[in-house]
């Protein structure tokens, strides 16, 4: 490619904006063990690196005024992994928190965490509870780090909720659709997905946001998560901007 070319692309990628709407972005960030393994690293380097994206996604997303985000961090089926690996991912995501908690704070971030934190180990559950607790009144940016989720694991709490409220008199059984449902899944004041991006190849939802990407976009990149930067994440704002949503209607939204 010559240099004009490159010169092109580029300032074509700057002067991206984004015209259609996205209120809530919700990534997979995959690839973090095959980043580590390709560069001779360990694994658990990967997630460290991982880690240090999320800020500058954050980032990203204000520039494009994109209030909600949402980041898969562990799924109910990364149990399954070495007990070392989770660890050092624990590690790391507290390291995230008390890097970043003051700035998000201060400009008006809530944390939310969706997933059950009762099987998370206490440090690392007291750090989220302690970012929770302390960003629970802003509103300006949402981030919703999805920890020890599962989507089925969500909607079946739901529908337990649900049911235990009905069995004591505090909910009607008609009263249910589809979107008082929502205020039994884990971050009701999020709103639906409009786009999600999975990293590193991977073609699947791994169990993630089920009931809120019903309607999502789906864009996946080759890119693997540590690699993922604001340049990365606007060829995917692309790839959305240029999709027809008709929501089963006729017209493109
Ligand atoms: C995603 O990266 C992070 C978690 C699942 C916690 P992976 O660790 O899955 O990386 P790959 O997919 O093995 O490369
Ligand atoms: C999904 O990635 C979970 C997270 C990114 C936290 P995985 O790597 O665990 O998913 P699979 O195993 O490829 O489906
Ligand atoms: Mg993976």
């Amino acid at each position: 490619m010559s240099f004009i070319e490159l010169s092109i692309i580029q300032s074509m990628k700057k002067e991206f904006v984004l015209t259609k709407k996205l209120d809530h972005v919700a990534f997979i960030m995959d690839g973090n063990g095959r980043w580590a393994n390709l560069r001779g690293l360990p694994r658990h380097l990967g997630h460290k690196e991982a880690c240090n994206r999320i800020i500058e996604l954050f980032e990203a997303c204000r520039e494009f005024n994109i209030k909600y985000m949402s980041f898969y961090a562990f799924s109910t089926e990364n149990w399954d992994r070495p007990q070392d690996e989770i660890d050092h991912l624990m590690d790391y995501l507290e390291e995230f928190f008390h890097r970043e908690i003051d700035y998000l704070d201060s400009i008006g971030t809530k944390l939310v965490v969706s997933g059950d934190l009762s099987r998370i180990r206490e440090k690392t559950r007291k750090v989220c509870y302690e970012a929770i607790e302390r960003t629970k009144n802003n509103s300006n940016w949402y981030i919703n780090v999805c920890l020890n989720y599962g989507g089925r694991d969500e909607i079946v709490r739901a529908a337990k909720k649900f049911a235990t409220e009905v069995k004591e008199g505090k909910a009607n059984i008609e009263d249910l659709n589809e979107s008082s449902f929502k205020n039994y899944l884990w971050a009701p004041e999020i709103p639906d997905v409009d786009c999600m991006i999975r990293t590193s190849g991977e073609m699947r939802l791994s169990n993630y946001l089920i009931y809120q990407n019903a309607y999502a976009e789906f864009v996946f990149t080759d890119v693997k998560w540590p690699d993922f930067r604001k340049e990365q994440f606007i060829d995917c704002l692309r790839e959305y901007q240029n999709r027809n949503r008709r929501f089963g209607g006729l017209k493109n939204a």
